[in-house]
């Protein structure tokens, strides 16, 4: 069937915009309707709440809320949420807490938290000209006319750090930027700097025109392309680690303490050297870094964009984690760039997000950098030790039997003949469907 385009579909009320999806797409199957129906909240403000972080919004997408305790780090012992639905995220989590609870936990440090974002033009004039005038005349000026817009940052410590003049005229015909950083303190701060950032453009624009060392015509070729900015910020970065003796690192899957080193220390070497590799080991650290992220209302496409830009930093991706094995002390550790927030955006306004903060101790923007790469450290850990010694489909299909079962209407007895039949078995599809068989014709 051919579909029409509607008009105004924002402007119609929910239960239009319901109607007019069931009439169109679903064949006018109303128990669509119900689907929508079940996930709604019956508390009118916390629906009403959750309407409006959106727009058009017609139903609630639940994802599951996990608790993953026993992280020791820098010396506080903290339960995790995570919001993820993949079903061995969260459990091999707690598992890799468990593990390095009693080997000294996880440490981090911050290295540095600059953010940055850029005005990108094209101006036709001698870059060593426009140099000369962003030195003596422009910075002074971008800077004196966001004061208003950096006031309240400054007064909690942070503002814009720095601009300069980047010239990209090599690369792409009178292309330049203005090239920003700032500390934006406790907040992710994409309003602020994007503010800041908007306002240099206008003040360029100004200047420009008024300055007298360019042409008419130098003048006329300004364009101010965008102002945003930039999600890649491998200067707002924080380092995890975690180390022991090999001695001390007595894995339960039977191989010795020194094989396993030596096979965990290759599989990081494999996913540093090797694209394929590092793009599904950097996956799997970022199950945990996103299942935190979104626990803590922040913005896991920006974290994933910026924690990718940053593994391919040297031409080639790979592995956000290393390893050595050196003087008999396993070491394992992540640098990860991220910028995140504790305060502004959904973290004063979704209750689960307050929750998640307030369990974890209402953390700085920093702390929450610490507990993030902690989270995908701990993540990658726990899929490695899998991987380097029995595969990961014996943990992972055991979490996601109860998928399976489910896709089946089994009820709560024939799942718990299942959690014992497995016990000592690797979960498959083809078997669960079997012994349910079986199990229903008895
Ligand atoms: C699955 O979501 C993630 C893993 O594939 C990560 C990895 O292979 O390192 C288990």
């Amino acid at each position: 069937m051919q579909h029409q385009p509607v008009e105004g579909f924002s402007k119609l009320t929910k239960q239009r915009k319901i109607d007019w999806l069931i009439s169109e797409y679903l064949s006018n199957d109303r128990s669509y309707e119900q689907i929508l129906q079940q996930y709604w909240n019956n508390d009118h403000d916390l629906q009403k709440l959750h309407d409006e972080f959106s727009e058009n919004t017609i139903s609630n997408f639940y994802m599951p809320y996990g608790i993953a305790p026993n992280f020791l780090i820098d010396g506080k012992l903290l339960a995790l949420p995570m919001a993820v639905e993949e079903s061995s995220v969260v459990a091999a989590a707690s598992k890799a807490a468990k593990f390095w609870l009693d080997k000294g936990g996880f440490k981090t440090t911050i290295i540095n938290t600059e953010k940055l974002g850029h005005t990108h033009f094209i101006l036709n004039v001698e870059p060593h000209q426009l140099l000369h005038f962003f030195n003596f005349k422009l910075k002074k000026k971008l800077l004196e006319a966001t004061e208003d817009i950096t006031a309240n940052m400054r007064k909690r410590g942070g503002g814009i750090l720095d601009i300069k003049l980047i010239d990209k005229t090599s690369e792409l015909k009178n292309y330049f930027q203005l090239k920003a950083s700032f500390d934006t303190v406790d907040s992710m701060g994409a309003n602020f700097i994007n503010s800041c950032l908007e306002q240099f453009g206008k003040t360029l624009k100004d200047e420009v025109a008024k300055e007298e060392s360019f042409s008419q015509e130098e003048k006329e070729s300004l364009q101010i392309v965008m102002n945003i900015l930039s999600n890649y910020t491998p200067d707002c970065i924080v380092r995890a680690e975690v180390s022991c003796p090999i001695d001390d690192l007595k894995d339960d899957s039977g191989i010795s303490n020194e094989e396993f080193a030596w096979k965990f220390k290759q599989a990081v070497t494999i996913a540093e050297i090797e694209p394929y590799r590092a793009t599904t080991h950097n996956k799997g650290i970022m199950n945990g870094v996103d299942a935190v992220v979104i626990a803590t209302g922040n913005d896991f496409r920006a974290t994933e964009a910026c924690a990718h830009a940053y593994a391919a930093r040297s031409g080639q991706y790979a592995s956000l984690t290393h390893c050595t094995t050196d003087n008999g002390i396993f070491r394992f550790w992540i640098d990860l760039p991220i910028s995140v927030g504790v305060v502004g955006g959904l973290t004063n306004l979704h209750p689960l997000v307050k929750f998640s903060l307030a369990l974890l101790g209402k953390p700085s923007a920093q702390e929450l950098m610490s507990i993030l790469a902690v989270s995908g450290l701990a993540q990658n850990f726990g899929a490695l030790r899998s991987l380097v010694t029995t595969g990961i489909q014996k943990g992972h299909m055991k979490m996601h039997l109860f998928n399976i079962l489910n896709q089946f209407g089994a009820t709560e007895e024939e799942k718990q003949h299942f959690v014992t039949y497995f016990k000592d078995k690797t979960v498959s599809h083809h078997e669960v469907i079997a012994e349910l068989e079986k199990l229903r014709n008895k």
